[in-house]
């Protein structure tokens, strides 16, 4: 059988609860392929996750944005595993470049999250990707290798691993990576999201490429035209 496409709105920290609210809407009554097809995940902030699982279409499904790298307990701030489980949130993204960036999480930060998070029987959208100065460099291919090698240290069983590749210069700025771009990091046998700029009018030419399983959008997801992203997958 095929590798399944996927498509995910990573809606990172943006929104009210009525915006919330008013995205969910505009998903529920749209006209998508079955989830035979596409399989759609939705990632709002922690604080929302409750009433967008709750008021979500159940052909849609969500994932939290982070969680924490063990086991719950004095880390204030942070949101375990077990949470995730407990309210029935099937899915996290880990190692998004903005956290790898900002909060300085490590290749093997990253690997020890990932496997704790399958370890505890979460569904992982594993990010990795590099910086406009590394690809310049010529370094593309062995940052995103040493990326998920640190994942691929600390697991044995990818079944329930996505990996999204979004080169770190084309999140948010308008710069999509070519098809060929994006077809020449990936790989054949776990499923590969790509992400960075991906929107209503550049999916289709992406999601011909046969390497490429599904897309990790953030900005365009807030919009309406993330229903056309759901559809490229026909
Ligand atoms: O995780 C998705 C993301 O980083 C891509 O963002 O706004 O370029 O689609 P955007």
């Amino acid at each position: 059988m095929g590798r399944k496409f996927i498509v995910g709105g990573n809606w990172k920290c943006n929104g009210t609860s009525e915006e919330v609210k008013k995205i969910v809407s505009t998903l529920n009554a749209a006209e998508v392929p079955s989830e035979d097809v596409v399989e759609v995940v939705v990632s709002p902030p922690f604080v929302f996750l409750p009433i967008v699982k709750s008021i979500l279409r159940p052909d849609f499904h969500v994932a939290a944005q982070n969680c924490w790298v063990k086991k719950g307990g004095a880390y204030t701030g942070e949101v375990s595993a077990e949470m995730l489980v407990n309210l029935s949130i099937p899915w996290v993204i880990l190692g998004h470049s903005e956290r790898r960036a900002l909060l300085a999480e490590s290749n093997e930060f990253v690997g020890s999250k990932v496997a704790y998070a399958l370890s505890q029987g979460l569904k992982v959208i594993a990010c990795v990707g590099e910086t406009l100065e590394q690809r310049e460099a010529g370094s593309t291919l062995d940052v995103v290798a040493a990326q998920t090698k640190a994942i691929a240290e600390q697991i044995a069983d990818w079944t329930n691993v996505v990996l999204a590749y979004e080169p770190v210069w084309a999140i948010g700025t308008g710069k999509v990576a070519t098809p060929d771009q994006a077809q020449e990091v990936f790989a054949a046998s776990t499923r590969i999201m790509y992400g960075g700029s991906v929107n209503g009018g550049n999916c289709r030419e992406l999601a011909a490429k046969p390497d490429l399983d599904g897309f990790l959008v953030g900005g365009a997801s807030l919009k309406p035209e993330f229903i056309d992203i759901i559809k490229s997958a026909e």
